[in-house]
């Protein structure tokens, strides 16, 4: 049926009728939050790269974490800010039950044990050269020798109490690995949230800024073991392979340049699919808020997109701003 009898404007002619013929919708319980931990007590700094994102002791993440999970956030996501003097080549703070990540895992679910904790599972942030795996002579990343230091790390944080452990490093076989040393050590309900398809992507540049991880990898590129951005069908043998290892969940990363990819995932798995609006992507859609030359409602508008492609959860640095606007 075509003109006049089919008008598709009816369906967009009142705010009322749009919402009842709306097919997707960001709610509070789609938000990872990712969270930037420094050591010690009463420490806050500003991220440069990210304007309005902070670097945060836990005592100051706490103080704004309770009201977050009042209004909803089931969920964080820790990357710890590591001292120049913990970092060395074989990435030993990364598993000290006594380190910084373990420590915050503790506090938190001390204080709020009902909130989701999430851990990064890679050693970037305790390389002396700021790459993900352990290298040899020549600075090749050795696959098999990193994923025990992998194994070592997940396991200190299941025994730290997180919830679910997110490897983000892109070595083959630590999910399966790191599965086998959870049943093992019967951290049964420990879950695995698989960085499946993490790209060699350039929008992770505030990242390493707000880690402190970009000048110890100077020149020096991921693409040895991240994926090629030119590649789609790649992503599906990646989660395969992760969801056959035990991954529960798997994660598209960077998001909005790869909404393809996570239309893919979800077209040929049904496990849930979480998307990572990585820190690149922050940093252009607020400095061009900051400048007025887009409307601070880009932002829903982005996480709306994550969710029409097919994401079932979305790791934002705006899930802060986002549960006080959804739930205020
Ligand atoms: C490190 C890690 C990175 C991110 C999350 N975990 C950076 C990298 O791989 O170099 C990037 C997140 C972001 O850009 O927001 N394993």
């Amino acid at each position: 049926m075509q003109y006049p009898s089919t008008r598709k404007r009816r369906l967009r002619s009142s705010a009322a009728i749009r919402n009842l013929s709306q097919e997707h919708s960001v709610t509070v319980n789609d938000l990872i939050w990712p969270v930037f931990v420094l050591d010690g007590f009463n420490r806050t700094e500003a991220v440069e790269s990210m304007p309005g994102v902070n670097r945060m002791s836990v005592d100051v993440l706490l103080d704004l974490l309770k009201p977050l999970y009042e209004n909803g956030l089931n969920a964080i996501a820790i990357f710890p800010v590591v001292d120049r003097a913990h970092k060395s080549d074989d990435a030993a703070e990364a598993w000290n039950p006594e380190g910084l990540v373990q420590k915050a895992i503790k506090t938190i679910k001390s204080t709020l044990p009902e909130i989701l904790v999430i851990t990064d599972v890679a050693l970037d942030p305790y390389t002396s050269h700021g790459q993900d795996g352990i290298i040899n002579k020549n600075g090749d990343i050795l696959n098999d020798v990193t994923i025990k230091a992998l194994v070592m790390q997940a396991l200190s944080h299941a025994r730290a109490g997180a919830d679910m452990v997110a490897p983000s490093d892109m070595m083959d076989g630590r999910i399966g690995v790191i599965r086998e040393a959870f049943e093992t050590k019967k951290h049964h309900n420990t879950a695995i949230l698989a960085y499946s398809a993490k790209y060699a992507s350039v929008f992770y540049g505030p990242f390493r800024d707000a880690v402190g991880s970009a000048a110890n990898l100077g020149k020096s590129s991921k693409a040895s073991y991240q994926m090629n951005p030119a590649n789609a069908l790649e992503a599906i043998d990646e989660i395969a392979l992760d969801i056959e290892e035990g991954a529960d969940m798997v994660m598209i990363k960077p998001g909005m340049p790869y909404l393809d990819v996570i239309k893919i995932a979800k077209d040929h798995f049904n496990i849930p699919i979480c998307a990572y609006q990585v820190s690149g992507e922050y940093a252009m859609l607020q400095s061009a808020i900051d400048h007025g030359f887009l409307e601070e409602k880009a932002i829903m508008e982005a996480l709306l997109c994550f969710k029409r492609a097919g994401a079932d959860a979305i790791l934002t640095y705006y899930a802060d701003r986002v549960t006080q606007w959804l739930n205020p």
